[in-house]
């Protein structure tokens, strides 16, 4: 009987010796100790061998299995040890070493956690608003009526008739000063969008807002922050000059400007509240004062880290991006 089962066991270690990786390996075992294994299906047979035979029978069979089992263990162990083997020979040290690169913050982001880090300090909290804007939050509520001619230097992308892409940051003082009570003191970092493209303007740039309402607020106080402000920034003296300017929003109005490559380079707009705009979002003008600033982040980033032209920052040149990653 033990004969019938030689054969079972020949062909095992043929199939052994041509195995060449574990799944195969698996393979095998699962042909002969499956559910329908070859093994398996003589263990079935016992019971429709004579009695009298049965015990025999199954003691073979268990033999064999043992057998089996033996086999497969030590092909398992010597192809788990080839393959350490084999894999130690491929280890080629003379390749070169694979680069892990890392990712950098984008020099606008860089630029407005600077800014913000800064304004923090003077106590000014980060709040946003929608980039798609009503006429009313852009313009109307901001002393801009519709036929006003400073509408034309917003010249702008319409979504539908009221409502366009904002051009300037200030539409978010207005969102603020209507859901909150004055003492306020906000910045608000963020995209706005205006009909300019050339290598100084850009049709999307950035602006962060600064809005301080509160009672007996002044120009000094403004003049005395944006200074201190943008020594910090450059974190050294720069040659800068208050220019006074018009937006319909404050009243007096200025406007900075900062010498580069001995031109001046506007970056900055700002003024004290207009009553007209404290009164459209129903604050007491006779009680609360403010001053208010909008900043072009870009500039300020072209200025710090003396880039000529704007459009270098939407570019996503890795080779330009990637020098900013030694800041944070
Ligand atoms: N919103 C103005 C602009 O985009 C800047 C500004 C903000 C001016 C606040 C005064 C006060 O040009």
């Amino acid at each position: 009987m033990q004969k019938k089962y030689s054969l079972l066991i020949s062909t095992l270690k043929d199939n052994l010796a041509e195995c060449d990786s574990l799944n195969k390996l698996a393979l095998i075992k699962s042909q002969y100790l499956g559910k329908q294994g070859k093994l398996t299906l003589e263990f079935g047979g016992i019971k429709d061998s004579k009695l009298s035979e049965r015990k025999e029978l199954g003691q073979v069979l268990n033999n064999i299995k043992i057998q089996i089992n033996s086999l497969i263990d030590k092909k398992s162990e010597s192809l788990a040890n080839t393959n350490k083997k084999g894999q130690l020979n491929f280890f080629d040290v003379t390749l070169p070493g694979r680069n892990i690169s890392s990712g950098s913050r984008h020099p606008i982001s860089i630029t407005i956690n600077t800014i913000t880090k800064i304004l923090n300090n003077y106590g000014f909290t980060s709040v946003s608003g929608p980039e798609i804007e009503d006429e009313f939050y852009n313009f109307e509520a901001l002393n801009i009526p519709a036929s006003h001619p400073a509408r034309d230097m917003h010249d702008t992308f319409y979504v539908t008739d009221n409502k366009l892409l904002r051009t300037h940051t200030s539409s978010v003082q207005i969102h603020t000063m209507l859901t909150n009570k004055p003492p306020l003191r906000i910045m608000t970092p963020g995209k706005v969008y205006r009909r300019d493209s050339d290598p100084t303007h850009s049709p999307m740039f950035h602006q962060i807002e600064g809005l301080c309402i509160d009672k007996d607020i002044n120009f000094c106080q403004l003049k005395g922050l944006l200074i201190n402000f943008i020594e910090q920034f450059f974190s050294k003296k720069m040659e800068i000059r208050f220019r006074p300017s018009y937006f319909p929003f404050t009243e007096p109005s200025a406007e900075i400007d900062i010498k580069f490559n001995n031109k001046w380079l506007e970056v900055l707009g700002c003024g004290i509240v207009h009553p007209n705009v404290l009164k459209n979002v129903k604050i007491n003008h006779k009680q609360y004062t403010g001053f208010a600033f909008g900043l072009g982040i870009e500039r300020l980033a072209m200025l710090k880290y003396g880039i000529t032209d704007l459009r270098i920052f939407y570019d996503n040149d890795i080779s330009f991006l990637s020098q900013f990653s030694v800041l944070k």
